[in-house]
């Protein structure tokens, strides 16, 4: 058993909570951490594991919060506002920082700091769930089956119910449109850009181009210079994701965002066992060269927020058993292709190659 202090930042959150509870049943001995004193108390006490109490707004205490710390797991989003403090941080008290962001900024933001935490000799790897997990171990998956290859699209379907935390997050990006990789350069493009029907393994479902980490990381992980994701929606998020285009600025307006996080702060804070237990998420991905080859595959995985708890105590594990290269990473590219079939309930199917 593996047991160097670390940290879970955010853990009285639904993905926190989940984690420690993961960790604690492989006999991890996690700090538990966040900045809401009673929340906090009931998840450590419930699980008689070690907890600090610390908000981000003071960098001493943050440091404080980190001392004697290996790697902090940060769970704690939108990353957005959470993400700088807590990196800075790390790189103050060389400690190694893992988040479960789907952020693109946030990707971008850490990505640029890559020499500042190599010379620190800190790793700096974002994504360690569902987003980017899956997604970066197809695409390096895809490049290793066509090497040549210059375009890369990444898609997602089935993710089922969201949790609060995330429908948070993605009610942050409303109105922003989406964002492709053309040429190696991040291009702003209006939401669902494109549509095309995708086969993630139960026949075609209709997918748009949607804004997503993988857009900082695939490029990261694989060079490939031209890069796309999308996501399965029904015909109902179609249309919004359209009608969202004349919309934009009327949805990224500070009311409307208030209005809809009210509405779901009062929802459920997120899938229950049950629903987390039967549900399946899937990944699809396709390469292409210059000569029109095209290689596809595909991923079934656990539901997204049981696969985020067990990929990113997978990377935790890695970490305290010494693998962490330091600077900027991604998943696969610190780990390789493979360390998603390692997540329990992932199979990978590859489809013949072919023009
Ligand atoms: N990439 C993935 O696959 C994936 C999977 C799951 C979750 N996520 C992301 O992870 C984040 C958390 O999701 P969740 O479902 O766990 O949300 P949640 O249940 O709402 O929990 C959010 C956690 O973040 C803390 N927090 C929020 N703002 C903070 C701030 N400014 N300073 C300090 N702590 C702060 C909250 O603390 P308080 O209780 O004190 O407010 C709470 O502990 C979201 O951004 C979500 O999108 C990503």
């Amino acid at each position: 058993m593996l047991t160097g202090p670390w940290l879970i930042y955010g853990a009285n959150g639904y993905t926190g909570e989940l984690v420690a509870r993961l960790a604690k049943q492989r006999g991890h001995r996690p700090i538990l951490a966040g900045r809401s004193a009673a929340e906090v108390c009931s998840v450590a006490d419930a699980l008689a594991l070690e907890r600090r109490l610390f908000s981000l707004d003071d960098p001493p205490r943050v440091d404080e919060g980190l001392a004697g710390m290996h790697l902090v797991l940060h769970c704690a989003g939108p990353f957005s506002r959470t993400s700088r403090p807590m990196a800075d941080a790390c790189l103050r008290t060389a400690t190694h920082y893992l988040d479960i962001t789907g952020e693109v900024a946030v990707f971008e933001a850490l990505a640029a700091r890559d020499a500042e935490a190599r010379e620190r000799g800190v790793m700096l790897l974002p994504g360690a769930g569902f987003d980017v997990v899956p997604s970066d171990c197809l695409a390096v998956h895809l490049k290793r089956r066509l090497p040549g290859a210059r375009r890369l699209a990444l898609a997602y379907g089935g993710l089922g119910r969201l949790s609060r935390g995330t429908a948070t997050t993605a009610i942050e990006g409303l109105g922003g449109g989406a964002l492709v990789r053309r040429d190696g350069v991040l291009t702003p493009v209006p939401l669902a850009w494109h549509t095309r029907a995708i086969d993630f393994g139960e026949g075609p479902r209709r997918a748009i181009t949607v804004p997503l980490g993988d857009v900082t990381t695939a490029w990261h992980s694989t060079g490939i210079p031209d890069v796309e994701l999308f996501f399965a929606a029904p015909p109902a998020l179609r249309l919004f994701a359209r009608a969202s285009r004349a919309l934009g600025p009327i949805l990224g307006s500070e009311t409307v965002r208030r209005f809809l996080t009210a509405r779901v702060r009062a929802g459920a804070p997120g899938p229950t066992d049950e629903e987390r237990r039967k549900g399946r998420a899937f990944v699809w991905g396709e390469v292409e060269d210059e000569t029109g080859r095209r290689a596809r595959s595909r991923l079934s995985t656990a539901e997204g927020y049981t696969f985020t708890a067990r990929a990113a105590l997978a990377i935790v594990e890695r970490v305290l058993a010494g693998q962490a290269p330091t600077g900027f990473q991604t998943p696969a590219k610190a780990y390789g292709p493979d360390l998603v079939l390692e997540i329990e309930g992932t199979a990978r199917v590859d489809e013949p190659s072919g023009a």
